[in-house]
């Protein structure tokens, strides 16, 4: 059998993004997969040094690669050169929207010892509408009549191929169920399209059960009662908000893995942890590569590579030990050891 080499770009970013990229670089060429990389230098770090962010030739580029894997963007707390947004918007929304990676999946696993302690679900978040497509705008800015909105856009293509994802994810899972979140009560015309089309797509799933909560009271349940849940459906900003908090009461995010997904394979999707660049540790050998591994997992995943993707995320799941108190190398160490 002729074994197939994945072309991978490489975001590594700012502060431990590198670190923790490198670590599960390694842990997939561990587990039997070829791939080969090329180191995109982009995040914080370029942009003070030469302004750059993002141009439309390097996004064009970044589509040809079969994955982009991405540690970490961003300065360090308390570094105020960079504008707010510059790097959101102009890097990690950017190749979001143009690579039309319509859905952000982020799935949770409770460690030992969390408040959800062997749970598992997952979050299908919309990851390009919302109210992060930045629809609005600002009248007499700096006055004391100034206006600023910011719209949420729902569109019913963008609302359905998302919760068909969700559908089709929830129909393989051990326990079938769509549990859509939102705030139908107040946001009574987003709410009114969610609702319908969670209740059109899921007429096609008989098997797959559906549930409905406002998002105040899911954060309640994600606190107290996690079990509920397997796979949550949501908008942008809701499921931002939700993955952070499940990434909390799963063990936190040094953990959690995410996928920025074009399911339909028109361009590459992106693979990042859900943590940041914690330029505070960086280079002491602290980091915790265990969210980039898995995400890498999910790459894997999406590259068709199953057998390696199951291997790395049992070892994963058997690992031992404080991640935190390890340190990247003796993680790795553990993992590859795993393998
Ligand atoms: C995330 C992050 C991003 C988001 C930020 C950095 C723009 O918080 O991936 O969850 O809000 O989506
Ligand atoms: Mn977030």
């Amino acid at each position: 059998m002729t074994q197939r080499v994945h072309s991978i770009a490489v975001i590594g970013g700012d502060g431990i993004g590198p670190e923790v990229t490198a670590a599960a670089l390694e842990v997939v060429r561990a587990a039997g997969v070829s791939v080969t990389t090329r180191e995109f230098d982009l995040g914080a770090a370029r942009y003070l040094r030469d302004g750059f962010v993002l141009d439309d030739a390097t996004l064009e580029e970044l589509r040809g690669f079969d994955a982009i894997m991405l540690g970490a963007i961003g300065p360090a707390i308390g570094d105020r050169r960079i504008p707010g947004g510059t790097l959101e918007r102009g890097l990690l929304l950017a190749m979001r929207f143009g690579l039309d990676l319509y859905v952000n999946y982020r799935p949770f696993h409770g460690v030992e010892g969390s408040l959800a302690a062997g749970c598992d679900f997952a979050i299908v978040r919309e990851n390009t509408e919302g109210p992060y497509a930045g629809e609005g705008g600002a009248l007499r800015h700096g006055t004391p009549h100034e206006v600023a909105t910011q719209g949420s856009v729902n569109t019913r293509f963008g609302v359905e191929r998302c919760v068909r994802y969700a559908f089709e994810r929830a129909a393989r899972a051990a326990v079938p169920k769509v549990t859509l979140v939102h705030k139908t009560n107040v946001l009574t015309f987003a709410g009114d399209l969610w609702s319908r089309v969670v209740a059109e797509v899921g007429a096609e799933f008989p098997g797959v059960a559906v549930d409905y909560h406002h998002v105040d009271a899911a954060c309640i349940y994600l606190v107290e009662d996690p079990q509920r849940y397997s796979v949550i459906v949501t908008d942008n900003l809701f499921g931002d908000i939700l993955s952070d908090l499940a990434g909390a009461v799963t063990g936190g995010i040094g953990y959690a893995a995410s996928a920025n997904l074009n399911p339909t394979k028109t361009g590459a999707s992106l693979f990042e942890p859900v943590h940041g660049a914690a330029h505070d540790i960086v280079g002491t050998n602290r980091a915790n590569p265990l969210a980039a591994v898995s995400s890498a997992v999910l790459m894997l995943e999406h590259l068709g590579e199953e057998e390696a993707a199951a291997r790395i995320a049992r070892a994963v799941r058997d690992f031992e030990g404080d991640a935190a108190i390890l340190g990247t190398s003796a993680v790795t160490a553990q993992l590859l050891e795993r393998l």
